[in-house]
């Protein structure tokens, strides 16, 4: 008897030791064998539909999530853990992490997908197609995405406050954070930026430029007879405002027609003015249709493979979203 068991114990012992690292590959949870789960795709996607039907606005939410995600830690969906006992400022406590939304879509896909092939899907994939599905329906933009990413273990508030940018940095900082640190290119920079053209922010994510002096890279006129007036000073409320004022649910390039006329919220936004390489590139955008929209299918993509975890000692397949698994 007593062998039987030690005999188990090491079979259990083996059977969870990590052999190989995952291959990151396309059509993933296509392959047969134990990673198969081939509706996996499709069912995020009707997830995702239907979500977007209810409300445009989770297709922004969706997108700034994974980039919320991917620049802390990688894509490993570190941003949906929930503050726990053990871990009571994950990345969701952080203030950069202001109006962060759309995680309910990845559960609902999560608990989908659980029940049709337990353990197999990873969270961070869901995040991954989720975001592309959102470009995909709002924009009609198409783009592949690989699979097979880990969810990690690891989430901290104050990471995310390192690795996410603020929107008082200038070009030079923005520069530091998407080239030096993340290794993309200043053309994803720009070209990411251009989410900004759908979705909300607080005011308090820029009445710094309103009060108490309109602040010169800022639109008089827009500031006094938009801005202000949604964003009064002293307000009780933090109010919303829509990013780009003039096609706000559209994922289009209006974002860089915003910037060439100092119409955006951010200095952020407007520093992408302030080097030849990157007002060119926002002249660009703003002035050749599509020429945005292809660009986009090429940076999201690399956006989504940030720093992935394929060493399974360091990742997991979560079983809920919100949590850990030995929690
Ligand atoms: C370049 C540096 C960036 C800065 C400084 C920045 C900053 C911000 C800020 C402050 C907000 C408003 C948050 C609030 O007050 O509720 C926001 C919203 C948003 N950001 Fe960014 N962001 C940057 C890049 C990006 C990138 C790369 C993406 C995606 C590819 C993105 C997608 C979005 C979206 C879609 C929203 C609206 C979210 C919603 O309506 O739910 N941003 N961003
Ligand atoms: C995505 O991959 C599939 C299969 O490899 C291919 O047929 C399709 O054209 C790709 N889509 C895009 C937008 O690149």
């Amino acid at each position: 008897m007593k062998n039987k068991v030690l005999l188990f114990s090491f079979f259990l012992l083996y059977a969870s030791i990590p052999t190989n690292a995952r291959e990151v590959g396309l059509g993933y949870y296509k392959h047969k064998g134990t990673c198969s789960c081939s509706d996996a795709e499709s069912i995020v996607k009707s997830v995702v539909e239907e979500a977007l039907k209810k409300d445009r606005g989770v297709g922004a939410a969706l997108i700034r999530l994974l980039f919320h995600d991917c620049f802390v830690r990688g894509c490993d969906c570190s941003v949906l853990l929930d503050k726990s006992a053990r871990n009571p400022y994950p990345e969701k406590q952080a203030k950069i992490n202001i109006g962060l939304g759309g995680f309910e879509v990845i559960d609902e896909a999560k608990i989908l997908l659980e029940k049709r092939c337990p353990g197999v899907v990873s969270c961070a994939d869901i995040l991954a197609f989720a975001a592309r599905d959102a470009v995909e329906i709002l924009n009609g933009i198409g783009y592949n995405v690989t699979a097979g990413r880990l969810d990690g273990k690891v989430s901290s508030a104050s990471e995310a406050d390192q690795n996410l940018p603020p929107p008082t940095f200038n070009r030079q900082q923005l520069e530091d954070l998407f080239v030096t640190k993340k290794g993309l290119t200043v053309e994803d920079l720009v070209v990411l930026s251009g989410a900004h053209t759908i979705g909300q922010s607080h005011c308090s994510s820029f009445t710094n430029r309103l009060y108490p002096n309109i602040d010169p890279t800022l639109d008089r006129d827009f500031a006094n007879n938009n801005l202000r007036m949604q964003c009064p000073q002293n307000a009780y409320v933090d109010g919303v405002v829509n990013l780009d004022h003039v096609t706000p649910d559209a994922l289009d390039s209006q974002y860089y027609k915003n910037v060439l006329d100092l119409n955006t919220l951010f200095s952020s936004d407007w520093s992408l003015l302030t080097s030849q390489e990157t007002r060119d590139l926002v002249v660009e955008y703003a002035t050749k249709p599509g020429d945005w929209e292809a660009d986009f299918a090429v940076s999201m993509p690399k956006l989504s493979n940030l720093n992935l975890i394929t060493n399974p000692a360091e990742g997991e397949i979560r079983k809920c979203c919100r949590a850990v698994n030995n929690y």
